[in-house]
This record gives structure tokens, C-alpha cells and sequence, in this order.
């Protein structure tokens, strides 16, 4: 089988490449990424020597190139991460995400279309999406698979449209596929605009923590590795055409998420208790802030007996352990353009 998976080099993507070139060594895995300021070989460096591995740079919405490619390759099936991921950047540059999130999608279910004709016999066009396509739930409820789509930001609004045309080429043209909508994801290799990686490389350098508004909006916390095998197990045994809500379960006000991740780096840090805390500091709030997000991953519980491996403690406890330990990465992400970023956003 030779897959393709786009947006490999990004946070989720790397370990979704791991799993797949480390668990299947019969299966060839390419891996698609043009690259962004969000995509870094470095996170695949203990695998890029694999013979079951190869990384292609390339642009998702450049149609002559992925015509070209699925015609010397013949994907059997594709795994599609790659997008313009920040909620944030999506305010500031809505248009680079309808270009990535829904042309870029358009392209790759174009040229599937076109390499397999009207035999899609073992063939599967996997995209991934977010829990942010439903919109925001007041203080109750919770997302399940029928929930109606009501995005408000131009990143959720790219990435529901993109699902909504992977939806339509499936009743259209018979493309098989499967769509899978993950609540926020955290843990080694994020990168540092997220909240979580963000707020560690902070305090790692005692910089202020920026909480939008009064911090009580809530998300659904995910390690990405338990969300990698959640991909796994539906990439092998989802059913077409369906789709399926992932979660951690784990619900968490963004202001009690940050008061644990600064109790734990206290103490990882061996700083006085409270001195993280310190550094709070309530900014302007995001403009059409989601108030909450929660799943109900029952559907992928019950029917392909998936959950989380880890609790959310132990997973930011090794998320942070993975941040002190890799300060380089660290160095050469948040270098350059980023500081750029960072100032723009910030001030
Ligand atoms: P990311 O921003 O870390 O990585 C995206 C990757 O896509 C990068 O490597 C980037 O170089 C690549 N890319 C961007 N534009 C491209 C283009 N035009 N052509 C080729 N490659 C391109 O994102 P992530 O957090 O790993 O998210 C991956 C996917 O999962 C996205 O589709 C996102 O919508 C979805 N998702 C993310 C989360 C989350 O919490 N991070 C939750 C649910 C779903
Ligand atoms: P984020 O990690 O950007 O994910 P998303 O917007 O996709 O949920 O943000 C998570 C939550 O944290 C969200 O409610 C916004 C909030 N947040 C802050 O309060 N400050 C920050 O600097 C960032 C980046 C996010």
C-alpha cells in the first residue's frame, strides 16, 4: 500500500508519519509538506532514514505538481493534515487559509479522483478536521457527529468548507472517505503559538502569560500521540463515508489549564511555588472567541474501542519534560519570523 500523508512535518502530522512508517514497515509512506513556518524536518529526524519513508516538499494547491504526482506514485489512499492551522493567523490572513484549507483540499480530491476513475476498490481519502467546525456549545452539551456545523472563525469556516467538500465528492463521484473532528491537541513538537507550548516557552523565559478576556473559555484537551492512534485505528477499520468525533474527555477553563501547567513547571524548574502564576496577565480578548468546546467521542469509543492512553497530568507532564529537554528545537522554532509573530500579536 502507498499512502500519502500531507502536512507530515507539522505537529500532529510527525507522529501520525512515526506511527505509520514504525508500525507498517510494508507500507511506502510518503510524506507531502511545502514547509510553512509550521512544518520542520527536525521532528521527523529518527525516521527520515527509513526505507518505507520518503518526504516530498511541495505545495498541496499547486495542481499541475499533485496531478504529477499521484500519476508517478499512485496513491492508494491519502491522509490529509496539511492546513493553515492558527485561529489567531486566520484573523489576521483569512485568505491564506481559504487557499491552503479548502483550494489545497479541492486539489488533492481532484487529482485522487482523476488517478482512480470509477475504481476506488481499496482506496480511501482520509481528511482530517477539527471540533471547531460545530462552532461554540454554551455552558452545557457536548459536539456529537450530527451536530450541525456553525463555524465562526475563518480558520473553522476554511476547514468546515474543506469537509464539506470531501462530503460532496463522496456523494458525487464515489470517492470513499472518512472524516475525523479532534478536539485541541497538545504535546511534543507543537508549535509555540498554541496555548500549551506557548505558555511554556514563556515561563521557561519568565515572559508574560497572555489569557484572552477573563479565561473562561473552555477546550478539550487531546495528547496528539493517543490522537495518532485514534487515525490509525480509523484509517484501518472507520467505516466509508462516515465520520467520527475524537476527544479527550478532558474539559478543562483555559485559566485552571494554565494554573496547573504553572504549578507543574514550579516544580520542574525548582521555582519558588506560585512564581509562575506570577506571570498571568489578562490581554484583549480574540475577536469571535468560541466560549466552549467539548466531544462526545462515544461513536469512536463504543464502535472501534478507542480512548485516550494517558490522563492529561501525565500528558503535560511529559509534554513539558519534552520542551525542557529539547530547547534547541525550542531555539531554532522561535527565531526569526516567529519573533516577528510574536510582536505583532502581542503588542
Ligand atoms: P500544523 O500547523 O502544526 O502543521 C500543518 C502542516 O501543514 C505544516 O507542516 C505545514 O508546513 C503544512 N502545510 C501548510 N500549508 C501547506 C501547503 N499549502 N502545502 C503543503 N503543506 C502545507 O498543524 P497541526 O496542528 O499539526 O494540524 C494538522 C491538521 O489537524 C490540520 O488539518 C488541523 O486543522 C487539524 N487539527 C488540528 C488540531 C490541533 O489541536 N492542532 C485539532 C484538530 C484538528
Ligand atoms: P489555541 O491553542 O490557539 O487553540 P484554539 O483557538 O484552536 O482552541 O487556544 C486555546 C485557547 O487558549 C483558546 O480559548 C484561546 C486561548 N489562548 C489564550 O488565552 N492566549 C493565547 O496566547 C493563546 C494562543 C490562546
Amino acid at each position: 500500500m502507498t499512502i500519502l500523508i500531507t502536512g507530515g512535518a507539522g505537529f500532529i502530522g510527525s507522529h501520525v508519519v512515526r506511527l505509520f512508517v514504525e508500525s507498517y514497515p510494508n507500507y511506502n509512506i510518503f510524506n507531502l509538506d511545502n514547509l510553512t513556518y509550521a512544518g520542520n524536518l527536525e521532528n521527523l529526524k529518527d525516521i527520515e532514514s527509513k526505507s518505507n519513508y520518503t518526504f516530498i516538499k511541495g505545495d498541496i494547491t499547486d495542481e499541475v505538481f499533485i496531478d504529477g504526482l499521484f500519476k508517478e506514485h499512485r496513491f492508494d489512499s491519502v491522509i490529509h493534515l496539511a492546513a493553515e492551522s492558527h485561529v489567531d493567523r486566520s484573523i489576521t490572513d483569512p485568505l491564506a487559509f481559504v487557499k491552503t484549507n479548502v483550494i489545497g483540499t479541492m486539489v488533492l480530491l481532484n487529482a485522487f479522483k482523476n488517478a482512480w476513475k470509477d475504481n476506488f476498490n481499496n482506496k480511501l481519502f482520509y481528511h482530517i478536521s477539527t471540533d471547531e467546525v460545530y462552532g461554540t456549545l454554551g455552558e452545557k452539551g457536548l459536539f456529537t457527529e450530527t451536530t450541525s456545523y456553525d463555524p465562526n472563525s475563518p480558520y473553522s469556516a476554511s476547514k468546515a468548507s474543506s469537509d464539506h467538500f470531501v462530503r460532496a465528492y463522496g456523494e458525487t463521484y464515489g470517492i470513499p472517505y472518512v472524516i475525523t473532528n479532534c478536539s485541541n491537541n497538545y504535546g511534543q513538537n507543537q508549535f509555540p503559538e498554541k496555548l500549551i507550548p506557548l505558555f511554556i516557552n514563556n515561563i521557561i523565559n519568565n515572559k508574560p502569560l497572555p489569557v484572552y478576556g477573563d479565561g473562561n473559555y473552555t477546550r478539550d484537551w487531546l495528547y496528539v500521540i493517543d490522537h495518532a492512534r485514534a487515525i490509525d485505528l480509523v484509517f484501518h477499520k472507520g467505516a466509508i463515508g462516515e465520520t467520527y468525533n475524537i476527544g479527550g474527555f478532558n474539559e478543562w477553563k483555559n485559566i485552571d489549564l494554565v494554573k496547573l501547567l504553572c504549578q507543574q513547571m514550579d516544580e520542574k524548574l525548582n521555582r519558588l511555588k506560585g512564581s509562575s502564576e506570577k506571570l498571568i496577565t489578562y490581554v484583549k480578548d480574540r475577536p469571535g472567541h468560541d466560549l466552549r468546546y467539548a466531544i462526545d467521542a462515544s461513536k469512536i469509543n463504543k464502535e472501534l474501542d478507542w480512548k485516550p492512553s494517558v490522563t492529561f497530568e501525565e500528558g503535560l507532564s511529559i509534554t513539558i519534560d519534552w520542551y525542557l529537554n529539547n530547547e534547541e528545537w525550542l531555539n531554532n522554532v522561535t527565531s526569526g519570523e516567529y519573533q516577528k509573530y510574536y510582536q505583532k500579536q502581542y503588542n
